[in-house]
């Protein structure tokens, strides 16, 4: 087995190959004048099975992505896996208005076709759990970053509550509330745009409280700075912030200045990226 990296996941990709002992692979990586994607499979891959760790943060990530699966298997791999940290467009996952493209389906049909198993970690439009996941016939397998998340806030908050900032995110941070043995409420949201949120909250019961809002996406941050400002009026002892995905599309800066602890994952490289999911990505190799 051969793990590989896209030039988006390199250091997750050699932390993941530690965990496992198994060899990064070699590839080439390079643009042309008119800046289209090359990809070059440098390790002798016949009859291997191989892994690629790519997250996808733009389009070009994406496209490197199924280049580096496709040469894979122009290579005479013989499986090969996609393994996805941060999949993009997962928030369209239907229709919300008629006319409307349904992303989620388009990209993972892509995915399906060029490999043969898909992994990501937290995709946007499963509340809560892991596992397989049957999404209009394509069966992908979902890691659920959350309990680390929680791990990691759970020692150094004293009287925690958690806020999850929707309806949608209830799922998760009731499992997180169950890890840290404490008490979670929620805020009410509203999107009026791609920038644009409204959160709304009555007696969240956050006075003198270690509050933690827990969310899979910081985007523009919107939502989570709306958030904090609710929830600093209510006075409590310390506002912290964890996710998943840190997108993060207007800097780390207004939030390390506007709370006492922000941390996600590594899904995204972040000067955030306190917590890994090297192991929960190696597990997931390990049971193949
Ligand atoms: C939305 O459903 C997600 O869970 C996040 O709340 C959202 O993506 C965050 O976006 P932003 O940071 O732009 O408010």
């Amino acid at each position: 087995m051969i793990i590989f990296n896209g030039s988006a996941s390199a250091d997750l990709a050699w932390e993941v190959s530690r965990k496992t002992n198994l060899e990064l692979g070699k590839r080439e990586i390079k643009r042309f004048p008119d800046n289209e994607i090359y990809v070059k499979i440098q390790s002798y891959v016949k009859h291997e099975e191989c892994y690629v760790i790519q997250s996808t943060r733009s389009s070009d990530d994406f496209m490197e992505l199924l280049l580096l699966l496709d040469a894979l298997r122009e290579n005479k791999a013989s499986r090969v896996h996609a393994i996805v940290p941060y999949l993009m467009y997962m928030r369209q996952d239907k229709q919300f208005t008629e006319g409307e493209s349904v992303s989620a389906k388009t990209i993972l049909k892509l995915l399906n076709e060029s490999a043969d198993s898909i992994t990501t970690v937290n995709c946007h439009f499963i509340d809560s759990g892991e596992g397989d996941f049957n999404y209009h016939g394509i069966v992908f397998n979902n890691i659920d970053a959350f309990p680390e998340v929680g791990l990691y806030f759970k020692g150094k908050l004293t009287d925690p509550l958690l806020i999850a900032p929707d309806n949608g995110s209830l799922g998760r941070v009731r499992k997180v509330a169950d890890l840290m043995d404490c008490k979670f409420n929620h805020l009410k949201k509203k999107r009026i745009s791609g920038d644009t949120v409204e959160v709304e909250a009555k007696n969240l019961g956050v006075s003198g409280k270690d509050v933690l809002i827990l969310d899979d996406i910081i985007s523009t941050g919107g939502t989570i700075i709306k958030a904090v400002e609710l929830i600093r009026k209510e006075d409590p002892k310390s506002v912290n912030v964890g996710c998943v995905h840190g997108l993060f599309l207007n800097g780390v800066e207004p939030f390390v200045n506007a709370l006492d602890r922000v941390a996600c994952t590594n899904t995204l490289p972040t000067p955030a990226s306190k917590i890994s999911v090297a192991e929960a990505i190696a597990k997931t190799i390990r049971k193949r």
